[in-house]
């Protein structure tokens, strides 16, 4: 049974740590669900079905968050092609990926069997069921029972595919729409018994709005972000825009390296909403994350784990492992002992244009005057001679 707390730092240290465990360490507890280290599969390809959650689990990863599954997955049709890919201009790298997947087309029946059976065979291993649902209370709760009765450790909501679900005002329909949302999370706590986070889509002006919302009505934690809204581009031999089916499209949810830099943004605004309206709520951050240096990013900004999703497509399950000795060798350098040590960190550093105007020029001021310390001795007035003598001693 799951234990209930918020938060990971004031429980940290009943984290069951052998006397010769080498420090630092990775392992963490998150809204009571232990993790040997913070880095989860996010919702999507990775976590498709039974065999490759446990090619997860079994390559290591921290916990796994299945692809979103809803209750009747007959009105999920996928098409094809579903992917297309920003290269590098010398076309070896991948930076960013759209995608017009829709959530899983598996029946849920499957999903709860394979659920049954994941817990069986990985009995420590962490395993979150994400889901989503139509705007009725009676559909989530009964999503939220049955997946609760076969043994997950936790929910995520999916309230941020920003494309095809929101046709059926599902998805990102529903995560930009703060009083719905909250409404909804309500109904979620109501019968959950789970540590419940519920996934922001980036694409809002302000992505406070929404995660407030969420958290008043009880939510454990947030995880931001969700895919952008994008169009990759236009094929100027064809003019139709990509990725093309039939000769259409439909604007689709950009992934990978690129949108690093906004989701870091965004974990950042919410971090520091968290600190100061929901001190012990958690964080999830996700957004182009591949490397260690990457989720040390997000964590010096407030994240308590990371997600990756785009990531495990381009490398497979097993870059895993390079990212938590990248994630450790940065904490070796810096001497943090816990993720606790470092998170949120770099979040004072932020502060407003008008500020950093004020600190250049109160530098620059500074600068000028010690300059200007050695003056031409019918300059000195007043006690200025203290001063000017301790400038010339030094020279
Ligand atoms: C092909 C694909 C399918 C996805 N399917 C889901 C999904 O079913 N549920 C969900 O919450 N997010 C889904 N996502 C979004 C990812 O979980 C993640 O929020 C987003 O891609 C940003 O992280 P990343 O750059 O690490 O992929 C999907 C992403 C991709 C690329």
């Amino acid at each position: 049974m799951v234990q209930f707390l918020l938060g990971n730092e004031r429980i940290l240290d009943d984290y069951p740590r052998s006397p010769e465990t080498p420090m630092p360490t990775l392992a963490t507890i998150v809204d009571g669900l232990r993790l040997p280290n913070p880095f989860i599969i996010g919702s999507g390809p990775p976590g498709t079905n039974l065999s490759v959650i446990n090619r997860a689990f079994r390559e290591g990863w921290g916990a796994v968050i299945a692809k979103t599954i809803s209750l009747d997955s007959s009105k999920v049709v996928n098409v094809t092609p579903r992917y297309a890919k920003l290269h590098s201009r010398d076309g070896s790298e991948v930076l960013g990926w759209e995608n017009i997947e829709l959530i899983s087309d598996r029946p849920f029946n499957i999903w709860l069997d394979e659920f049954k059976r994941c817990k069986d065979t990985n009995p420590n291993g962490v395993l979150i069921a994400s889901v989503m649902e139509e705007y009725r209370k009676d559909a989530w709760v009964e999503i939220i029972e049955r997946c609760q009765g076969v043994g997950v450790d936790a929910f995520e909501l999916n309230f941020s595919c920003p494309h095809g679900l929101p046709e059926r005002k599902m998805g990102a329909a529903m995560g930009q729409d703060p009083e719905i949302l909250g409404e909804v999370c309500g109904w979620v706590m109501g019968a959950a018994k789970l540590p419940v986070w519920a996934k922001m889509t980036p694409n809002v002006t302000h992505i406070e709005d929404p995660s407030r919302a969420a958290l008043r009505a009880g939510c454990n934690g947030l995880s931001a972000i969700n895919t952008i809204r994008s169009v990759m581009g236009v094929n100027l031999d064809t003019l139709r825009p990509e990725p093309t089916v039939e000769g259409w499209t439909t604007p689709g949810g950009y992934s990978s390296k690129a949108v690093k830099p906004i989701a870091l943004r965004m974990v950042m605004e919410i971090a520091t909403m968290i600190r100061k309206e929901f001190p012990g709520r958690t964080l999830s951050g996700l957004g182009g994350i591949e490397t260690g240096g990457d989720a040390a990013q997000f964590i010096l900004l407030g994240a308590d784990t990371v997600q990756v999703c785009t990531g495990v497509m381009k490398f497979g399950y097993e870059c895993v492992k390079p990212m938590c000795d990248e994630l450790l060798a940065f904490m070796e350098k810096h001497k943090f002992e816990t993720l606790s040590d470092f998170k949120g960190k770099s979040l004072e550093y932020f502060t407003t244009h008008a500020d950093l105007v004020r600190r250049q020029a109160d530098r620059k001021a500074a600068q000028k005057a010690a300059s200007k310390v050695v003056k031409s001795d019918g300059e000195w007035s007043g006690d200025e001679f203290v001063k000017q003598s301790d400038a010339l001693s030094k020279q």
